[in-house]
């Protein structure tokens, strides 16, 4: 049975929820699922903008089927090839063998790449700026390299100002009926999802987002399609914002990220002391992981919406602590810049943690503060460390008042 939903004149969602896949991209873990968002437009020709995930092309299909209404398709849009979107494609060549599949020249080869047959099927290569008439609607194709793969553009239809975003402004979670971000609580209940999707999978691209946002800074946008989450119609200002701040790395937030590795529980318990240090100079938004049992994109997410990062951290055959070791390597692939970084390190016979940390922040990583107050146990926390806790803290509230 067929669930669409309109959107405005001429145009429907005919996507479909996730809510059996644990890990998206078999990384990242999904426990409110994911809409894979695929549009139609009925105009004097229709349209299909992106496809959805193999997994739920069956309701793609049904939705379809249903507006079609006994029309052909006409043109199918590809704004991105990644499979979450594109794995349907040849399915609906098959079932509409006249349609005129409209894509960039990399995405192309893609689909060849993905061993698509299309060999039969028309094709329309498009580039920057170049516009196309469906009929009343007209669109115009903008290149979005790295947003999220090479090949990705979006669309706006001129007429109306609807963007089809790709991945861009989109997120986790499954629609669960709500398709317009004025049926949710964005700000309550999904902007946490947003931005762990928005930092794990597209934050590593920060100035080509940049680039994006200036070029659809002109445009008069009045919706986003994006292929994941809801459909924005009001508002848009805020996840513009949200999305500036995360592609420039500059937090939304003072606060800090407390992540603390341990295996016998001594670091746990300076860390727990440190925050509790902190907060009685008033320093009270911290956010306290241990990075061995939360997964590495919320950490992730954490750290790019706030501005200081205290890391606790044994040292491990005389190096950084595993899971910790992943995490900083994380932060490093995923280009997290400007923020202020305090030490606790542990080690009973050889303590190297802190320091490799702190060469791999100050080397590695761009614009990254390593503040010197660092705290250094030689098992469990002694007095001297109750004092070099103290100084950690003083520094980081002078830090706070920047
Ligand atoms: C497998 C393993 C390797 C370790 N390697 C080192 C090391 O190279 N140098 C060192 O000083 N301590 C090393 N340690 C000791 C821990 O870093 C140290 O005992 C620390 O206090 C543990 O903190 P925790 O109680 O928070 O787990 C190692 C411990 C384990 C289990
Ligand atoms: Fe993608
Ligand atoms: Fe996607």
């Amino acid at each position: 049975m067929h669930n669409v939903r309109k959107i405005v004149d001429d145009l429907y969602w005919v996507g479909a929820n996730d809510r059996r896949l644990t890990l998206f991209e078999n990384i990242h873990p999904i426990p409110r699922g994911v809409s894979y968002n695929s549009y139609l437009l009925l105009d004097k020709k229709t349209v299909l903008f992106d496809t959805v995930d193999w997994s739920v092309a069956r309701h793609l299909i049904e939705n379809i089927e249903y507006l079609l209404d006994g029309r052909e398709l006409d043109y199918l849009v590809i704004n991105h090839m990644e499979p979450d979107h594109a794995a349907s494609i040849e399915e609906i060549t098959l079932r509409y063998p006249k349609v005129t599949v409209i894509s960039t020249e990399k995405a192309f080869y893609l689909m060849h790449q993905f061993g698509f047959k299309l060999e039969n099927i028309k094709k329309e290569e498009v580039k920057e700026g170049d516009t196309k008439k469906f009929g009343k609607h007209e669109v115009v194709f903008i290149e979005a390299p790295m947003v999220h793969w090479p090949e990705a553009m979006v669309t706006l239809d001129t007429t109306n100002g609807v963007l089809f975003s790709a991945d861009a402004f989109g997120s986790f979670i499954s629609l669960d009926g709500k398709l317009f971000n004025d049926e949710v609580n964005f700000d309550r209940d999904w902007i946490d999802e947003a931005r762990r999707y928005y930092t794990n999978i597209v934050g590593k691209y920060g100035p080509h987002v940049q680039h994006l946002l200036k070029k659809a800074a002109g445009a008069p946008i009045t919706t986003f399609c994006p292929l994941h989450g809801p459909v924005w119609r009001t508002d848009l200002g805020y996840l513009l914002d949200k999305y500036d701040k995360w592609s420039r790395y500059e937090p939304e937030e003072k606060g800090i990220v407390l992540a603390y590795a341990s295996m016998y529980g001594n670091t746990e318990a300076a860390a727990d002391l440190l925050a509790s240090k902190l907060v009685q100079k008033g320093i009270t938004n911290i956010k306290m992981y241990d990075v061995s049992s939360t997964h590495v994109s919320y950490l992730i997410s954490d750290v790019f919406k706030y501005s200081h990062l205290i890391l606790a951290c044994p040292t491990y055959n005389l190096g950084i602590y595993p899971v910790m070791h992943n995490f900083i390597m994380d932060m490093k692939a995923l280009n997290l810049q400007k923020r202020t970084v305090a030490i606790l390190e542990n080690g009973s016979w050889a303590c190297k943690s802190g320091s490799l940390i702190q060469e791999i922040f100050e080397t590695e990583l761009k614009d990254m503060n390593v503040l010197n107050e660092k705290v250094t146990l030689t098992s469990a926390t002694n007095s001297v460390n109750v004092d070099e806790m103290d100084a950690l803290v003083d520094a980081l509230v002078e830090s706070f008042k920047k």
